[in-house]
């Protein structure tokens, strides 16, 4: 955890506000890798995750882009409304669940709306290193689109395709076109909402893509509950203890109000703070985190918002 000041709030696109921080004592902040995110605790008590748009080389400032959302459930709208150049917020070191491989022979970003912010980070990197890569940014317009003259005037611009919906037919991305051009080895990275990241992703995996070449960093999850919701059993394996887990809440909201806690931050399955070993007993998978691949194995689970197939869950807590 860090304190950090606010030194520029700008708006970089209608509804999308930048945000820029400086160490709060003056010194140099941390670090960061292309993809990465840092949590914001805000005024109103909620931690959000927002990825960092800055060149990584950078270690005076960071830089993030929040879209406000209409159905925000109170950290987006903060941030436009609440937070002041001058203001004085705490922050976490930044994580990275959304690293470049570097070693790759090529790399194909894919950014929709607001998931410029770590794509933008993820170019000038590739850019610096001299790397073959391209980038397709999409969005609904323009007006909606972050960073567009400064992606129209970086010594990277002849890499970026524009995708705007208001821009006719020509502008239309073909994704099954650009898939089918790369090498066999090209690792691809997608952000932006879950449907547009889903496209990208689903087209991908029919092309033949491997799911080690793909990389993807969701902002925020399908809905995590169900009407048909049901209870179930969490044991704990240092301690036996057995909880009911009923239909409307969290296995980490009913071992919370018992005194053990789970680390949390997004509470929506998107971070990874959760991560749980599952000892026995079948998770009914509701992350956005976590790979195809990781869930079949049913051996560990984000208790912020999945559930159970069976009757009981053996943690390893
Ligand atoms: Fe983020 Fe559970 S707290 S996945």
């Amino acid at each position: 955890m860090m304190d950090v000041l606010i030194t520029a709030m700008r708006l970089v696109a209608q509804d999308i506000v930048s945000v820029e921080m400086v160490n709060a004592y003056g010194s140099e902040l941390p670090a960061f890798a292309a993809g990465s995110h840092i949590d914001v605790h805000l005024p109103n008590g909620l931690i959000r995750q927002y990825s960092l748009f800055n060149n990584p080389e950078e270690r005076s400032r960071y830089c993030i882009g929040v879209l406000k959302d209409a159905a925000s459930r109170g950290g987006s709208k903060v941030v436009h409304e609440a937070l002041r150049v001058g203001q004085m917020l705490r922050i976490s070191e930044p994580r990275n669940l959304f690293a470049l491989d570097e070693g790759a022979p090529r790399s194909l970003l894919f950014a929709g709306g607001i998931g410029i912010t770590p794509i933008l980070s993820m170019a000038q990197r590739l850019s610096q290193l001299g790397a073959d890569f391209e980038l397709h940014y999409s969005s609904r317009s323009s007006l909606r689109a972050a960073f567009v003259r400064r992606l129209q005037q970086a010594d990277f611009a002849a890499n970026v395709h524009f995708h705007f919906d208001d821009a006719g037919e020509q502008q239309r991305l073909d994704i099954a076109a650009v898939l089918t051009q790369q090498c066999a080895h090209t690792h691809l990275y997608v952000c932006g909402p879950t449907g547009y990241m889903d496209f990208v992703l689903e087209s991908a995996r029919a092309l033949g893509w491997s799911e080690e070449r793909l990389h993807r960093e969701y902002f925020s999850a399908a809905a995590t509950t169900r009407a048909d919701d049901g209870s179930f059993e969490v044991r704990l394996n240092s301690s036996g203890q057995v909880f009911q887990i009923p239909a409307d809440k969290t296995v980490v909201q009913v071992l919370d109000e018992a005194g053990v806690i789970i680390p949390v931050s997004c509470e929506q399955g998107i971070c990874g703070t959760c991560l749980t070993r599952v000892i026995d007993g079948e998770p009914d998978h509701r992350d956005a985190f976590m790979t195809a691949a990781e869930r079949a194995s049913n051996d560990q689970f984000t208790p912020c918002c999945s559930r159970a197939k069976s009757v009981c869950l053996v943690l390893d807590l």
